[in-house]
């Protein structure tokens, strides 16, 4: 195989960031090593389901197609369909990458080479019998590789109930031996989708019968969020600058908004949205990690522990909602019927396998509180909800209005807005910073007033680079195969994560709201959560 090539990147983006390749710059001196990954096997549980088809093979195809994939990389999907085959599971995968639109144009040789590496086997993963089938399909794809090439990873693309009887018979199996030293060869890792747990109990169960039988360096927790280009470049932001560093806390910032704001319902996923809800959806994971990388500390090197270690201090940092607390720092709310990108669509309790009386809520907003040095005192905004108006997630730091202002003029002090410098995680991925300007005119001579108005100075990673964002599956695959931790979950931040959430999770559920607060689909969500933010900050930004 070829060795990668680094994308052309245009001239005004720097030398050094010239010289690397797309995936990675942030791991800095692990570049070269890292560029490719080492021979490996790919097993996929469930590979006949959606994940597989919509994210994992066009990540894996890209993957294929900028030489990123080590030598003899092959893919085993294991799935329940008997009458499948290799031919015609590749065949199921190549009509996938078709309706993609992650895979901007199939380019017929790379995927002729590609599916010559793909295998299908049938069985049924929570059944000791069909671990025989998997051995066998994987003697014959790696026959011709060394022992210490035999590296394998196995990935769980199925739903939650099942992950504990598949982890326990890949151990038992002997496929994924525990393995203390992270250099051994060969190499056994298992990735876990989310939900990792409902609660925090059965989280930490699930945490302690996976450590038990491997090391935790073997287990890649997904969320796919770390794996967006944008919220790596948080990191990258914050530590890589020296200007933003000395007003990241609570004497320059006034408060913080983090939105994940969906138009999609919950579409075919009923049964599983009506026991997730939003809180465990959206909150546990994906919104608390970007909380965490906005409000963490520099870490001593950008290492998995040392990035890990400082985001499990923040979530430990962030003060415990309690039921004196909850009625006036958190919302919770449903969409009902309404209108989105003109159309019309159905409430949530319309939808299919949703219940006439459902309490899960779809929207929900959260004041929390950092309770640190830095961050004291400056309230941290969080929502995330389906059907709003536009799909969007960003994280707004608001800073702190002048102290004092002796512009005169239109509107002089009224119409000010503080700075806000804003991530976009997506779409149109980028930062912005907003800041005030004079507005040209010679009228300050006559009038001694002056025009003051907000500009913003922004970046968009298409227009700088050509192109846009790896998808975040792309980012993750090659990481768990070149062993890269960084952008994965450790136990102690799951259960941290979860510690948060389940005292709200559990007074929602003890006193169930009445009526529940709607919001019409395709509106930016209840009224209630405007009043949550509105007295203190004035209100939620409209992205
Ligand atoms: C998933 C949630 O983790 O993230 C979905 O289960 C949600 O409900 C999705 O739609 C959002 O991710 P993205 O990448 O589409 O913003």
């Amino acid at each position: 195989m070829t060795a990668p090539q680094p994308n052309p990147v245009p001239e005004h983006i720097g030398a050094r960031m010239r010289m690397a390749p797309r995936h990675h710059t942030m791991y800095g001196e692990k570049l070269p090593h890292m560029a490719q990954a080492e021979h490996c096997t790919m097993v996929i549980f469930g590979a006949t389901g959606d994940l597989t088809k919509r994210k994992l093979f066009p990540a894996l195809y890209q993957l294929a197609e900028e030489h990123l994939l080590g030598p003899g990389f092959a893919v085993l999907a294991v799935g329940r369909e008997s009458s499948l085959d290799d031919a015609s599971f590749r065949e199921r995968m190549r009509a996938a990458l078709g309706e993609s639109d992650e895979v901007k144009r199939l380019d017929d040789e790379v995927w002729k080479a590609f599916e010559k590496r793909i295998f299908f086997v049938g069985g049924d993963a929570t059944d000791a019998a069909a671990y025989e089938g998997i051995k066998r399909k994987l003697d014959e794809i790696e026959s011709e590789c060394v022992p210490a090439e035999r590296n394998r990873f196995f990935y769980l693309a199925v739903p939650p109930s099942v992950f504990e009887p598949i982890v326990r018979l890949l151990s038992s199996s002997g496929l994924v031996p525990r393995i203390e030293d992270p250099e051994h060869r060969p190499w056994a890792r298992v990735v876990v989708e989310k939900p990792f747990g409902h609660s925090l109990a059965t989280a930490r169960a699930l945490n302690q019968l996976v450590l038990s039988l491997f090391a935790e360096h073997q287990v890649y927790r997904i969320d796919h969020f770390l794996g967006k280009e944008t919220v790596q470049n948080v990191l990258v932001l914050r530590f890589a600058n020296s200007i933003f560093e000395p007003l990241w806390n609570r004497r320059w910032v006034s408060h913080v908004e983090i939105t994940a704001a969906e138009t999609v319902g919950v579409e075919a996923r009923g049964k599983y949205y009506e026991e997730a809800g939003v809180v465990r959806d959206m909150f546990q994971n994906h919104l608390l990690q970007l909380l965490a990388l906005t409000a963490m500390e520099p870490p001593s090197a950008m290492t998995a522990d040392a990035v890990r270690d400082e985001k499990v201090k923040v979530l430990r940092s962030i003060r415990w909602l309690t039921p004196e607390t909850i009625p006036a720092n958190t919302v919770r709310a449903q969409y009902g019927a309404g209108k989105v990108k003109d159309k019309d669509v159905s409430g949530y309790r319309d939808e299919p396998d949703v219940s006439k009386d459902s309490q899960t809520p779809t929207y929900a907003a959260v004041r929390f509180h950092v309770d640190n040095w830095r961050w004291k005192g400056v309230p941290f905004y969080v929502r995330s909800g389906k059907r709003l108006p536009k799909r969007v997630s960003e994280i707004a730091v608001h800073f702190q209005a002048p102290p004092h202002l002796m512009f005169g003029g239109p509107g002089a002090g009224h119409n000010l807005e503080p700075n806000v410098l804003v991530m976009r995680v997506q779409p149109n991925e980028g930062v912005s910073l907003n800041f005030e300007v004079k507005v040209p005119g010679a009228a300050v001579a006559l009038t001694q007033e002056v025009e003051v108005a907000p500009v913003d100075m922004d970046f968009a990673y298409a227009e700088a680079f050509g192109e846009t964002a790896a998808p975040a599956y792309e980012t993750l695959l090659l990481d768990v195969m070149i062993g890269e931790m960084t952008l994965f979950t450790r136990s102690d931040e799951v259960e941290a994560a979860w510690r948060l959430i389940d005292p709200l999770l559990d007074y929602w559920e003890k006193h169930p709201a009445s009526p529940m607060p709607t919001y019409a689909a395709g509106s930016w969500g209840p009224c209630e959560a405007d009043e949550l933010i509105k007295r203190e900050n004035g209100g939620w930004r409209e992205p």
